[in-house]
């Protein structure tokens, strides 16, 4: 049987259920892509792990310190990098360096932070279309949420007019709690937190940068634009009251963080800001911590998804399918 051997840069959350499931799914790479997948590096900031024979899923709480950082975890010679670590929209960093190495090396790389691609999108791709290694990025682009993969393969063959998407959990669930509890944001806010669903700085969803981001590595990875955050107009919930909510809701509105892209004759638009959503469109249904985005095309009308789920966990599984589709590529 073909071995296959990987590596997680960043065991938080997310990384950790990353390789949770792969440890669980080992028969069913064996079963259906006849290859041994083994885990054979990951490591955080600090500290890491590394064994040529492939970790148990007790390794990972035994992390030795020191063992971190690009050179020790693609020194063991991955076939697959995952890289699960923060993210940083302005520098790109810690996840470039692994990303851009990786690549270089010929390892087929699985992003899930956004910050690597935000700021480095292009060189990225060029790094990997020079080596051959192939690059997958659901994980960045809202995860769970059938997104890329609806611009890469679903709707081939049609041209995109616009992509337009709800896609920051934390936000949706404010904007709902101001609207359906009349709480204020920074009850909403608080709430949030206390419930482990938004961060202890939260300025990056508020704000609406992280929006953006996301729509920006779906324009520029699934539509072949070449955005930077400076071409976004961005404006975030922070300004929104209850007062203005409940004066939209009278006229059959409901406030929504949209972020948008547009692209006529080649030329791209993109903003972020709230918009007032009829009460009877789809996009005024998704509420709390869900996430939709809809696609309109020349071809195939308007395309909806929406996701309810958006847990680490779930994240990991998004991750896991685009391992799937290199393992269909490589095996
Ligand atoms: N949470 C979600 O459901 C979700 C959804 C979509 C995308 N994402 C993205 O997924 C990424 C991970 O999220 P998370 O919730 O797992 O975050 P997290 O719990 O904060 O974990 C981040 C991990 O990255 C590690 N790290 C930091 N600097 C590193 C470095 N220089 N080299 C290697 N590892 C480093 C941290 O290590 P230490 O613990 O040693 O500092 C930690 O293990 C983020 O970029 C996030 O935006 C998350």
């Amino acid at each position: 049987m073909k071995r296959i051997t990987i590596a997680i840069a960043g065991i938080g959350g997310v990384g950790r259920k990353v390789a949770e499931l792969l440890f669980m799914r080992q028969g069913r790479y064996a079963r259906d892509y006849g290859v041994n997948l083994c885990l054979v590096a990951a490591c955080g900031s600090r500290t890491g792990k590394a064994c040529a024979d492939g970790l148990a899923a007790d390794d990972l709480d035994q992390l030795i310190p020191g063992l971190c950082g690009p050179d020790f975890l693609l020194g063991e010679n991955p076939d697959i990098l995952i890289e699960a670590g923060p993210t940083d929209i302005r520098t790109g960093q810690p996840g470039l360096d692994y990303i851009q190495r990786a690549l270089k090396q010929g390892v087929h790389t699985i992003v899930i932070s956004k910050g690597a691609l935000v700021v480095s999108g292009n060189e990225i791709r060029e790094s990997a279309a020079y080596s051959g290694a192939i690059l997958k990025v659901s994980g960045a682009t809202a995860a769970a949420l059938p997104a890329i993969d609806l611009l890469e393969y679903s709707l081939m063959g049609c041209e995109i007019h616009s992509i337009e998407g709800i896609l920051n959990a934390t936000t949706n669930y404010l904007l709902s709690a101001m609207s359906e509890r009349s709480l204020s944001l920074d009850e909403a806010l608080q709430e949030a937190q206390q419930l482990g669903m938004a961060e202890s700085d939260p300025r990056k969803d508020i704000e609406g940068w992280d929006t953006a981001a996301k729509l920006l590595i779906l324009a520029n990875f699934g539509l072949g634009a070449s955005l930077s955050l400076d071409d976004f107009v961005v404006e975030g919930i922070q300004h929104i009251t209850v007062q203005t909510i409940t004066e939209l809701r009278a006229g059959g509105k409901v406030p929504k963080l949209i972020g948008r892209v547009t692209q006529k004759g080649g030329v791209f638009r993109a903003s972020v800001g709230i918009e007032p959503i009829p009460a009877d469109d789809v996009f005024a249904l998704v509420t709390g911590h869900d996430k939709a985005l809809r696609v309109r095309t020349d071809k195939m009308g308007e395309i909806i998804s929406i996701a309810r789920s958006s847990e680490p966990t779930a994240t990991a599984a998004a991750a896991l399918k685009d391992l799937e589709l290199i393992l269909r590529e490589i095996s």
